[in-house]
C-alpha cells in the first residue's frame, strides 16, 4: 500500500472493462477506496476485482446517457466525499461523415461529449474542494494535431467534449479543484483494437501517476499519459 497516494477516495464512472477497469485496479492496488460504475446488472470484469479488492471496491450502476440514472447515483452517494471523480465512459465509432447514420452520430456525441459534462455537473459537488475532476478525452480530440484525418466522428465527439470542458472550467474559474482532460494514448482494448500501439499496462499506471501528481493544481489541463500537454 502507498500511504502517500493523494487520491484516496475515487469515484470512477465506466469501469466494467478496458481502461476504466484498469484504472480501478490501479487505484485499488495502491490502497485507495474506489466506487466504480458499470451499466446493467450483468457480471463484468470489474466484479472479478471484488475478490482481490474486498472493501476497497464498491460497484455502482449508471448509464451516463440517462440523466435520471445520474441523478439517482447522486442521491445514493449524497453523504460521500471523493478526492477524484473520473469519467472514463465513452464509445468508439469507425464510420466517417460519408457513411455514419444521423442516429449513430447523435449517439456518439451524446455519450462522449454531452453526458460526461452532465455527470460532472451532477456529481461535481461530491468532490473535495481540493480534489480533481477528470474526463477521459483522447489525443484525437485535438483540433491542432489533426493532420491525418480519419475517425472523423470519434474525433469530433472528443473535440466537442474538450470544448464543453473548457466552458465548464471558465464557469468555475475560481474553483480550487484540478480539472483534467486526459489522452491515454492508443491502447489495446475493445475500443482501441488489437493493433493499438500501447498495452493497458504501458498507459494506465502512468496515467494514474499523472492524475495524482496534478492534484492541487487548480484549473484545466489537457494531458497525455506521460504528462505532456496536448495541443488544443
Ligand atoms: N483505447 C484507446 O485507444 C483509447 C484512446 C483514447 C481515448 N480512449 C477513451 O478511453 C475511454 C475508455 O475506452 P476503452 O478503450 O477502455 O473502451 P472500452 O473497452 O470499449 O470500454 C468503454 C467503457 O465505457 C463504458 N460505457 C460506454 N458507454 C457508456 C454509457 N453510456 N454509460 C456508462 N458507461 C458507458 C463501457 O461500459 P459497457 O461495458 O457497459 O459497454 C466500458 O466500461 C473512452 O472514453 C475512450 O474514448 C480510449
Amino acid at each position: 500500500m502507498n500511504s502517500t497516494l493523494k487520491n484516496e477516495r475515487v469515484l470512477l464512472i465506466g469501469a466494467s472493462r478496458g481502461l476504466g477497469y484498469a484504472i480501478a485496479a490501479e487505484y485499488v492496488g495502491h490502497g485507495s477506496h474506489v466506487v466504480a460504475t458499470v451499466r446493467g446488472e450483468a457480471r463484468t470484469a470489474l466484479h472479478n476485482l471484488l475478490d482481490i479488492a474486498g472493501e476497497l471496491l464498491e460497484i455502482e450502476h449508471v448509464d451516463i446517457t440517462f440523466p435520471e440514472q445520474v441523478e439517482s447515483l447522486r442521491r445514493r452517494l449524497a453523504s460521500r466525499t471523493f478526492d477524484l471523480l473520473f469519467v472514463n465512459a465513452g464509445v468508439g465509432v469507425a464510420e466517417s461523415v460519408a457513411d455514419v447514420t444521423t442516429s449513430e452520430f447523435v449517439r456518439v456525441m451524446v455519450t462522449n461529449a454531452l453526458s460526461p459534462l452532465r455527470v460532472i455537473e451532477t456529481l461535481g459537488d461530491l468532490i473535495a474542494a481540493d480534489g480533481t475532476i477528470a474526463i477521459m478525452s483522447s489525443g484525437q480530440g485535438s483540433v491542432a494535431n489533426n493532420e491525418g484525418g480519419g475517425f472523423d466522428i470519434y474525433r469530433a465527439s472528443k473535440s466537442a467534449l474538450n470544448q464543453l470542458m473548457r466552458s465548464y472550467a471558465a464557469r468555475h474559474r475560481d474553483d480550487a479543484r484540478t480539472l483534467l482532460l486526459l489522452a491515454p494514448g492508443w491502447v489495446k482494448t475493445d475500443l482501441g483494437g488489437p493493433h493499438a500501439r500501447l498495452t493497458v499496462e504501458e498507459s494506465i499506471p502512468n496515467l494514474v501517476r499523472i492524475i495524482d501528481a496534478t492534484r492541487g493544481h487548480a484549473g484545466l489541463q489537457y494531458l497525455d499519459y506521460q504528462g505532456k500537454i496536448v495541443a488544443w
